[in-house]
């Protein structure tokens, strides 16, 4: 039986195709290329020495999922496939509710029918909005998301927590990512953002590579240690391997589990700079910027219940992420472009 990627193609989809073809297991990944490029599942073929079928298919597209569906044999679902850009989300509601949501929705429904009932589900530190305080727990309330990307995730797990109470043999994991950074150690396969990245690291290692001229620092007066965000930054292998244990847990459990995947340590804006800095070799100019509108000061996740429950914590730190960053981008400073 394969596991079907949704969103395969993907920066974190991508890593973990990797690691599921390292296990031994069967791909297929669907993915409409919207933000990703076929190049990606060129090199998870070559890095892993191992073929899969990759789909063209919108989640949102019934038909569509019913033929891929009926083509292979497929046995669970890691569900990546969504927009992220927060900002945007603001812009264009309508759009990130069609596609994360509704998409979703579909991509259910089909599972449904073909009676596959194990997923995984990337959801998102995001939905522990303002209110809680770090660490954050998994049984802590959810929900007071600051935008529609954000709502968008606490939607869909509760329509997930909705449809286990009502069909209890569905096996469902929804798994809270905190940041996911790095690449894969090859410089093979990285985060290749369009346009000018929203998040950190991206940002940094455009710096780093001469794209952008200089850092801004969301603000340096919150309070931590050295005034500027601090956030539990993961390495994207790590965070790959943490759905092969969500997903091998998911498939022995009926019922809907929720588990934070973070390193449960939180590091600051300046830190990050640094630790990039002695990494690359490479000075990252910055300037101190205004805050950020919806920025937190403090995120990070308690690891515990994924310790106990999944028998998964990362290994890799923060210098790990920004050597394996730096690799990727220096070899692929148009990410999958030429
Ligand atoms: P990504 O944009 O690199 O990957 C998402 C993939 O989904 C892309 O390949 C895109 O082409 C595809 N896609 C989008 N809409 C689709 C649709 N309607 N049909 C088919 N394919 C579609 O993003 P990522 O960073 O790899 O994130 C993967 C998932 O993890 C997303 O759901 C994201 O919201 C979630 N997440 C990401 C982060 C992060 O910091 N990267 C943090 C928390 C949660
Ligand atoms: C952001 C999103 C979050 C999403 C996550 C992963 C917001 C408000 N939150 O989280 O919903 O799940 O990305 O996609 O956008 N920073 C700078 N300069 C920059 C960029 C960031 O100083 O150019 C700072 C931020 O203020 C923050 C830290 O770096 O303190 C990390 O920012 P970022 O990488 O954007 O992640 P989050 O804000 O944690």
């Amino acid at each position: 039986m394969a596991v079907l990627i949704t969103g395969g193609a993907g920066y974190i989809g991508s890593h973990t195709c990797v690691e599921l073809l390292n296990a031994g297991e069967e791909i297929v990944v669907l993915d409409n290329f919207c933000n990703a490029s076929p190049v990606c599942c060129e090199r998870v073929r070559a890095l892993a020495g191992a073929d899969f079928p990759v789909e063209r298919c919108d989640i949102r597209d019934e038909k569509g999922l019913e033929r891929v569906f009926s083509s292979y044999s497929i046995g669970s679902v890691i569900h990546f496939a969504g927009l992220k850009a927060v900002g945007e989300s603001v812009r264009k509601p309508l759009e990130y509710y069609d596609n994360n949501i509704g998409g979703t929705v579909t991509l259910l429904r089909v599972m449904r029918k073909y009676g596959v009932k194990t997923i995984v589900f990337s959801s998102s530190a995001t939905v522990y909005g303002s209110e809680n305080e770090a660490p954050f727990r998994e049984d802590m309330p959810t929900g007071s998301t600051t935008n529609p990307y954000g709502t968008t995730k606490a939607f869909i797990e509760q329509i997930l927590k909705d449809l286990s109470v009502a069909e209890p043999d569905w096996h469902i994991s929804l798994l809270r990512y905190f940041n996911p950074i790095g690449a894969h150690e090859s410089g093979a396969i990285g985060e290749a953002p369009n346009g000018i990245p929203n998040n950190l690291m991206p940002y940094v290692a455009q710096v780093a590579v001469g794209k952008r001229e200089k850092l801004k620092v969301f603000g340096n007066d919150y309070d931590t240690p050295d005034g500027t965000g601090v956030r539990d930054y993961i390495h994207v292998v790590d965070l790959a391997k943490g759905h092969l244990a969500a997903l091998s847990r998911a498939e022995k459990t009926e019922g809907c589990e929720i588990f934070n995947l973070g390193t449960g340590r939180g590091v600051s804006v300046l830190e990050l700079v640094r630790a990039f800095e002695a990494a690359s070799g490479v000075k990252i100019p910055y300037e101190i910027a205004p805050r950020r509108a919806g920025d937190i000061a403090v995120c990070y996740a308690d690891v515990e219940k994924a310790r106990r429950v999944l028998g998964w914590t990362a290994q890799k730190d923060v210098t790990d992420a920004c050597r394996d960053t730096w690799r990727w981008q220096k070899n692929n400073p148009n990410g999958f472009e030429p």
